[in-house]
């Protein structure tokens, strides 16, 4: 018998186990000093890790504490800045330390509120220094911590609109465990900048695989959904893979040469105006209804999702066998030509679902 009180794992703490054993050595990791912290951050906004290291190193020899920090003149900041790029952030961390030795004695400030009244201080960077250095549960979702995030739960939300953002944020809120908010926001940058790439991203060495609801429905090269006009479409389709069992062959089609998935191959698959769950006879009889095509043992083969960059298609598969004419356009295409022919992903899909059914 299972022990009932034992907790299911949950991700954040498969993660942060993760994070203990591989995060990267990083000057200013270990530490809760906020001046370090704040320093490392806005360094590594725009800016690689491996770059910034040496600038950090070489700032901290000069500007120590933030007393130096504030003492130093402008011209000598944006020297040590040189080749960092964005140089307005270093114009701002001089004001803002500035105004830190004035009005907060001396210390980074331990509100939300006044941490990001400071100059060259937002939502992310403001999470990031006041989690990491003073346990405060506020999550920092820069563009690493949006992909993790959008790929873990399959958000096919716009990560380039600021509801998205906010979405994410709120989500992560209710999940930032209590007694590490700091480890958990740096676990996340961690494993997006090592694992959970843009492209090509090591599912297998990730640590919430098991977690992931993108890698579970083939969907992690599709997210994060980045498009800068929000002109999304969705779409309902019954798919249908039809065979004939004495031809041994299967009924496709190919696109025309022009549109979406222009000149590849294709399903007959008709669009609903509704995604209510439909029947294998009602199935049926909508084939028949528009390609008078009768199906023998319609079977429901799963529910599955793709995503093109301006569409989002959901799709009922259906497999049955009949043996009726091909209808204009389509084509009986023997099973050993199959492999030859070039489906899009999203009919590879279907393939894989109909195919890994069958021999189970
Ligand atoms: N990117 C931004 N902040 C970071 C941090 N603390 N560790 C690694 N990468 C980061």
């Amino acid at each position: 018998m299972p022990n009932a009180s034992v907790n299911p794992p949950i991700w954040t703490e498969s993660l942060l186990n993760w994070f203990d054993q591989n995060k990267r050595e990083m000057p200013w990791r270990g530490t809760k000093n906020a001046y370090f912290r704040w320093v490392s951050e806005i360094m590594l906004q725009q800016t690689r890790v491996d770059t910034v290291i040496d600038y950090y190193n070489r700032f901290m020899e000069c500007y120590p504490g933030i007393n130096d920090l504030a003492a130093a003149q402008e011209d000598d900041v944006l020297k040590l800045w040189e080749g960092l790029g964005y140089y307005s952030r270093a114009r701002n961390l001089l004001k803002a330390a500035r105004v830190i030795v004035d009005r907060h004695g001396g210390s980074f400030p331990r509100t939300e509120k006044e941490a990001l009244s400071l100059p060259g201080i937002g939502p992310y960077s403001a999470a990031a220094v006041l989690s990491m250095s003073y346990d405060m549960p506020l999550p920092s979702v820069d563009g690493n911590v949006l992909r993790v995030y959008c790929r873990l739960k399959a958000l096919e939300e716009n990560v380039m609109s600021p509801a998205t953002v906010k979405k994410v944020r709120d989500a992560l809120s209710t999940e930032i465990p209590l007694n590490r908010p700091g480890d958990f926001n740096e676990s996340l940058m961690e494993l997006g900048a090592v694992i959970c790439a843009p492209t090509n991203p090591n599912c297998s060495q990730c640590p919430v695989k098991s977690f992931c609801l993108a890698h579970r429905e083939g969907l992690v090269d599709n997210l994060p959904v980045r498009i800068k006009k929000d002109k999304i479409t969705r779409h309902h389709y019954l798919v249908y893979y039809l065979m004939n069992s004495e031809q041994n062959a299967l009924l496709i089609r190919k696109n025309p040469s022009s549109g979406l998935l222009g000149g590849l191959w294709a399903f007959p698959m008709i669009e609903m105006s509704t995604v209510d769950p439909i029947s294998e006879e009602n199935a049926a009889e909508r084939i028949r209804e528009n390609w008078g095509i009768t199906l023998i043992e319609p079977s429901h083969k799963g529910l599955l999702k793709h995503i093109f960059t301006h569409k989002r298609w959901s799709m009922d598969i259906f497999s049955a066998v009949t043996h009726t004419q091909a209808p204009e356009g389509y084509q009986w295409i023997p099973l050993s030509k199959i492999s030859e022919l070039a489906f899009p992903e999203v009919y590879q899909k279907v393939i894989r679902l109909v195919v890994s059914d069958a021999v189970q």
